[in-house]
């Protein structure tokens, strides 16, 4: 593939024809803030925080989507790309409600990080009511769609890694916002509860319902779904020894950012007091506890016999 070389921060740097800005960035290790943008997803550029300086042709290119071309001289963190990154968040945050303290996305809302690393505090814009209404008939997903950003990551998600087509925007400019089909509730659309949605929502606007307020997880254990042969990985969020979260993992290459609703909420068996934990034997027709050693030298004892 042909190398194409631009000045990125005043360093020369090169990648590849078809590769975004943000995709060499990335690679030299640069950090530009993204919302809309993942890496399993078609990049739309819908939310423009990643924003970056062309100082040549003197555009502010969205570098989630913007393809390298030889020569750029790109600047991500110029004054002016700082304060239009600024006014963009700000613009989100003044039509956004003042519920971080009862949001349960709390300290993994992407969108309250990105406020705090740049330094947004009270908006001088003037505010706009959202008045969403909060679905949570269905005994999984709960929405709250006045939390939602438009970064159209749900219905990515959706159509593209999960390929179920439940939901799209609906709406056009400010009624615009991600619903299925007639906006009817999820229980009664194509949607199968897999929770790839509610993981990879930026904000509180899709969260899971049962879990709701358990709080942020300090430890994430990574490991293997335990149902089907298909293997996804599971990383699971692990609160005083039990698990409260099921999330998938973005960066296997076997469920890339996806689950099915059994990997996702499937898990209350792991704490069940009437889970197996010990191997019994039958004595006298009944069931009792016994160790692993003595199960299994009567297994080997009893295959012995029939050999
Ligand atoms: S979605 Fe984020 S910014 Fe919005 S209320 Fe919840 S924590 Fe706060
Ligand atoms: S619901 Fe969440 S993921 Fe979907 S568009 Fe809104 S903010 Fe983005
Ligand atoms: S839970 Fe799964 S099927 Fe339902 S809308 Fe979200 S991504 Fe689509
Ligand atoms: S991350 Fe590039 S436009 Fe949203």
């Amino acid at each position: 593939m042909e190398a194409v070389t631009i000045t990125l921060d005043g360093v020369e740097v090169s990648g590849y024809g078809g590769m975004t800005i943000l995709d060499l960035a990335r690679e030299s290790g640069v950090h530009i803030p993204t919302l809309c943008h993942d890496p399993n997803l078609t990049s739309i550029g819908a939310c423009r925080l990643c924003l970056v300086d062309d100082e040549r042709s003197g555009a502010l290119l969205a570098s989630c989507v913007a393809p390298l071309a030889s020569g750029m001289v790109i600047n991500t963190h110029s004054p002016r790309v700082v304060e239009h990154r600024k006014a963009i968040l700000k613009l989100m945050l003044a039509s956004h409600p003042d519920s971080c303290l009862v949001c349960d996305k709390g300290n993994r809302c992407q969108l309250r990080q990105l406020a705090a690393d740049m330094g947004i505090g009270l908006i001088e814009f003037q505010r706009i009511p959202q008045l969403g209404v909060i679905e949570e008939v269905n005994p999984f997903i709960q929405r709250d769609l006045s939390k939602c950003i438009l970064c159209g990551k749900c219905i990515r998600a959706d159509q593209e890694l999960v390929v179920e087509g439940a939901i799209d925007y609906i709406h056009r400019g400010s009624a615009a916002k991600p619903a299925t089909l007639n906006d009817m509730p999820l229980e009664k659309s194509e949607c199968t509860f897999c929770g790839t949605c509610v993981a990879i929502c930026p904000t509180g606007a899709i969260m899971e319902k049962e879990k709701t307020y358990t709080g942020t997880t300090a430890t994430m254990v990574e490991t293997v779904c335990p149902y089907c042969g298909c293997g996804c990985t599971l990383c699971l969020g692990v609160k005083d020894g039990r698990i409260v979260r099921a999330r998938p993992s973005v960066e296997s290459p076997v469920n890339r950012g996806t689950l099915c609703v059994r990997g996702c909420y499937g898990y209350d068996f792991i704490h069940s007091p009437e889970r197996l934990s010990r191997p019994l034997v039958k004595v006298d027709g009944e069931f009792q506890e016994t160790t692993w050693e003595q199960a299994l030298s009567q297994v080997a004892a009893e295959f012995k016999q029939i050999r």
